[in-house]
C-alpha cells in the first residue's frame, strides 16, 4: 500500500554546518518521525536481505533502531555493537579511526555461537570506518558475515566500496 512507498529521500534533512563547519550532516530523525518512512525503510531492508540470518548486529546509537526492528520481520535476534565501556560482561573491542584521533566500540566476547549467520546494519556509512571495525568484530567473535544494510551511504566517501572491499554485499536505501 501507499503507507510502504514513502519518499525516503524527501524525508532525510540536512543541516548545514553540523557537526563542524563545510559538513552537511544528512539528518534521518524527520524519516523517522514519519509512520510511512519507518514502514518503508524496514520493509525494504527486510526485502534486500539474502538469505537466513540469525542476529541482526546494530552499531550504537542510530544503528540499534533499524537493527531491532528489522530482527522482527526476519525473527532474528539483536546483536549490541557498543561504543566501549558500556557492556556489563567480558567484551572484545575494536578501534578505528576519526577525523580527528579514535573510537573503540565492543561486543561481548560470548554474543555469537561461532558460525552464526550476522546482518550488520547501521543508519549511515560514510567513510566506514565504523562499520569495517564492526565487520573485524563480528568476525573476530566467529560470525559468518556476508551482508550489511545502511538506510543512507554517502558513496563520495568510499565506505561503501571499502566494506565491499572486505567481502561484503552492502546495500544502502538512499545514496
Ligand atoms: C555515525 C553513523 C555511523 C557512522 C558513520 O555515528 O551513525 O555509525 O557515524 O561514519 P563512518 O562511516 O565515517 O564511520 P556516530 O559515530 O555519529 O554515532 P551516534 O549514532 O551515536 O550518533
Ligand atoms: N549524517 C549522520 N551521520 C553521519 C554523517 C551524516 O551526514 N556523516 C557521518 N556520520
Amino acid at each position: 500500500g501507499p503507507e510502504r512507498n514513502a519518499d525516503l529521500r524527501a524525508l532525510i534533512r540536512t543541516i548545514p554546518d553540523f557537526p563542524k563547519p563545510g559538513i552537511a550532516f544528512r539528518d534521518i530523525t524527520t524519516l523517522l518521525l514519519s509512520p510511512a518512512g519507518v514502514a518503508t525503510c524496514i520493509e525494504r531492508m527486510a526485502a534486500a536481505v539474502d538469505g537466513p540470518v540469525d542476529l541482526v548486529a546494530g552499531i550504537e546509537a542510530r544503528g540499534f533502531l533499524f537493527a531491532a526492528a528489522l530482527a522482527v520481520p526476519l525473527r532474528a535476534g539483536v546483536l549490541l555493537i557498543r561504543k566501549d565501556g558500556k557492556l556489563p560482561g567480558a567484551t572484545i573491542a575494536e578501534d578505528y579511526a576519526l577525523e580527528y584521533g579514535q573510537d573503540r566500540i565492543a561486543i561481548h566476547a560470548d554474543a555469537l555461537v561461532p558460525g552464526a549467520r550476522v546482518l550488520l546494519v547501521d543508519d549511515l556509512i560514510a567513510t566506514g570506518g565504523t562499520a569495517r571495525a564492526a565487520l573485524r568484530l563480528l568476525r573476530k567473535a566467529g560470525g559468518v558475515v556476508t551482508q550489511a544494510q545502511f538506510v543512507v551511504d554517502l558513496p563520495d566517501l568510499g565506505g561503501a566500496d571499502r566494506l565491499r572491499d572486505d567481502g561484503i554485499t552492502v546495500h544502502a536505501l538512499v545514496d
